[in-house]
């Protein structure tokens, strides 16, 4: 039986989830608008992929998001940086979609904005879940499945006993506010802990885990239709620094077996929370198991390489899943590849002059995001592909050398 019969679409007569109605195709004549909440590099993508299937795109920037007046045709400026229901409400409203460049709308907002009728994707239940670590590890903990040993505290106490019991140093999680490892703490002490009560007290509980020894990481993307449909991208190895990806290979050396466990756990994972568009989930591999580290509900950077890897990208399949249109495939189309990520070693890291010999390296895409340099923020990524994962990963890793002003021999 396929997942479309097992699986009653989301909007059939008597379904759990009611909610706004997915688009109908067979009753509209104008093309779909989708709205993007939030205009960074993700939003810059999903762009690509309307323009090539001739969606419209509109997007609400806050005014930090520098690149997106840039590019989009149709912007709406937020007034602050505090989005607040009316405001997005108006927006959403010239929408016939509403999705997520991030994580940082209140589920609540968007809550209010389903009540109204807009069709937002993901939508507030699942970013309940995505928003905070706690509310997510809890969760994934009821539906079963293998996680890192956690405790959820809201106390110095609680947290010192639990570095007792696994042993210090301890990871903290603050619940809300982390990405790119800036909401993972290695504590090694009750002073450190008691500082970090101090300072993040506001995005309490905390997400309290040893510091375990990890043999890899990995994801798998999968991706769900409001239909019901279901695929998911093969498994890619991932590589973090400082508790930041910096690196996403393919196909990945894990065994048949952890990737076709990791696979079914994704899909599951899209069927069970109902999730539409793509759901990221990361893993952990430690002594040979896996464990699920945390879900992402929207395009995830461990998905970059889809785009020159894969047969249909992940942009695209979240585009074409939250508008009800078939998905595609997502097989690979070439032997391997790697995607590096172009982290700024500066606040005044300059690409342009590398640009050239940056170019050179055949078999490597460039994406650069028009961000304001900082010290390690994310500016850009390549992608090479190659027959090969270790020669994808030296094209991919010698452009980011280029372009960081580290290696100038010839491309
Ligand atoms: N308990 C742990 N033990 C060892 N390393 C860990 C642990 N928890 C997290 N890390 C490291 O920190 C990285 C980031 O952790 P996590 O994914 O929880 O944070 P994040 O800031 O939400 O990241 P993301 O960039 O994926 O949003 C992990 O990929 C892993 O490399
Ligand atoms: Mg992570």
């Amino acid at each position: 039986m396929s997942i479309q019969q097992e699986r009653r679409p989301l909007d059939s007569e008597g379904l759990s989830t009611p909610g706004p109605k997915p688009i109908e195709w067979n009753k509209i004549t104008k093309m779909p608008t989708v709205g993007i909440l939030g205009g960074g590099q993700l939003a810059q993508m999903l762009y690509q992929s309307a323009i090539s299937l001739g969606i419209e795109a509109h997007v609400f920037a806050s005014v930090t998001d520098e690149a997106a007046p840039k590019y989009f045709r149709d912007i709406t400026k937020a007034s602050s940086e505090s989005w607040t229901p009316p405001e997005i409400y108006h927006f959403a409203q010239k929408c016939d979609a509403v999705t997520f460049d991030h994580e940082l709308v209140s589920p609540n907002i968007v809550r209010e904005l389903e009540k109204r009728g807009c069709l937002m994707l993901p939508t507030a239940s699942t970013l309940e879940l995505s928003a905070n670590k706690a509310n997510q590890r809890q969760r994934l903990s009821q539906l079963g499945y293998a996680l890192p040993p956690y405790q959820i505290c809201n106390s110095v106490p609680e947290t010192v006993s639990f570095g007792e019991r696994y042993g210090w140093p301890i990871v903290i999680k603050p619940s809300t506010g982390g990405y790119d490892g800036r909401g993972v703490f290695i504590i090694e002490n009750e002073a450190e802990a008691t500082t970090l009560f101090n300072t993040l007290s506001s995005h309490l509980p905390f997400v309290v885990e040893p510091k375990l020894a990890l043999e890899a990481e990995g994801s798998v993307l999968a991706v769900r239709s409001t239909t019901g449909e279901c695929l998911t991208y093969p498994m890619v190895k991932t590589m973090q620094v400082d508790g930041m990806c910096r690196e996403v290979t393919c196909p990945s050396d894990f065994s048949d077996e952890v990737t076709e466990e990791a696979r079914k756990i994704a899909e599951n994972l899209a069927n069970e929370l109902e999730v539409v568009g793509i759901l990221a989930v990361e893993f952990f591999i430690v002594g040979g198991k896996l464990l699920v580290n945390e879900l992402a509900p929207r395009p995830h950077n461990t998905g970059h390489t889809t785009i020159e890897a894969n047969m249909t990208s992940q942009f695209e399949n979240h585009l074409r899943a939250i508008l009800g249109l078939p998905l595609g495939s997502t097989e690979l189309r070439v032997p391997a590849a790697a995607m590096v990520n172009l982290i700024s070693n500066s606040n005044s890291q300059n690409v342009i002059p590398y640009l050239p010999l940056a170019l050179s390296v055949k078999k490597a895409s460039l994406h650069l995001y028009s961000k304001t340099p900082r010290k390690n923020r994310k500016i850009g990524h390549v992608t090479a592909t190659a027959n090969s994962v270790a020669e994808a990963l030296e094209l991919a890793r010698k452009t980011v050398d280029i372009l960081s002003g580290l290696d100038i021999s010839e491309g």
